[in-house]
């Protein structure tokens, strides 16, 4: 009885002391970070010195000529008010995106992952793909897909293949929410990818998994018989 009774005190009195005890200390020591994501560091703080460039300045100038994004920046829109849609320049010039959660935005019809590319698939997209692919992917999934990209060298397990069966089979509208919002360990790259650009990659995605698996009759004839048989 009496041990019951001391288990109950001392966890009221942990109860208490954490509700209570320490508030309002001032303490010069910085807090408790349990989860320091990325708050401390290497980076240039802006106007210091860096003894890395000859002129000793740690924040260069762009070079001459630069452009900044390689599209032009969404617009607000003004004048045409029939248009629900952000004017994309580049290989999107003609893609017009609604602000609706349609599948394009979502990956979903109805209830279920839809699949296909919600606008046509051309040599341009393909290459935006490509570069998005090497931009935002690569790291962890490496240029082939493979899952063993840079970041697994320094510690990060469990990267998807994404040349496995599953994936291959895997709904692009599942794929486009994977991209967007992220899936276990895999962090949400919606607010880093535009839309577009999401299925853009998934297109290349698919020119990836093709690569590393198609057979002879995947080649067209043409180029077959350039192999002689
Ligand atoms: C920081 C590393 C990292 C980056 C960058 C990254 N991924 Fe992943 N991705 C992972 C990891 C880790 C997994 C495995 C998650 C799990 O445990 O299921 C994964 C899983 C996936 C899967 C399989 C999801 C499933 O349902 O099993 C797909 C598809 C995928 N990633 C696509 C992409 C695409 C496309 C990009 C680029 C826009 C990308 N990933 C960027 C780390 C990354």
């Amino acid at each position: 009885m009496l041990r019951y009774f001391f288990i109950g005190f001392t966890l009221l009195l942990l109860l208490l002391v954490s509700m209570t005890g320490l508030r309002g200390w001032k303490s010069k020591r910085p807090p408790l970070e349990l989860f320091p994501d990325m708050v401390r560091q290497a980076k240039y703080k802006a106007q210091t010195e860096s003894s890395f460039y000859a002129d000793g300045r740690a924040a260069q100038a762009h070079a001459t000529g630069t452009v900044p994004m390689g599209y032009s920046a969404p617009q607000a829109k003004f004048a045409d008010s029939n248009s629900s849609s952000t004017d994309l320049a580049g290989p999107y010039k003609n893609i017009q995106f609604s602000g609706s959660p349609t599948y394009r935005e979502t990956g979903r019809m109805g209830t279920q992952w839809g699949t296909g590319i919600p606008f046509e698939v051309t040599p341009s997209i393909m290459q935006r793909g490509q570069e998005r692919y090497n931009i935002s992917c690569a790291v962890c999934h490496a240029a082939t897909g493979q899952g063993n990209g840079i970041a697994s060298k320094y510690g990060l397990n469990g990267i998807a293949n994404q040349h496995q069966q599953r994936i291959r089979d895997m709904a692009d509208g599942e794929i486009f929410n994977t991209i967007t919002w992220g899936k276990n360990t895999m962090m949400g790259y919606g607010s880093n990818i535009q839309v577009p650009d999401r299925w853009a990659i998934i297109c290349y995605l698919r020119a990836l998994q093709r690569s590393q698996n198609a057979t002879l009759s995947d080649v067209p004839d043409a180029e077959q018989k350039k192999l002689n048989r």
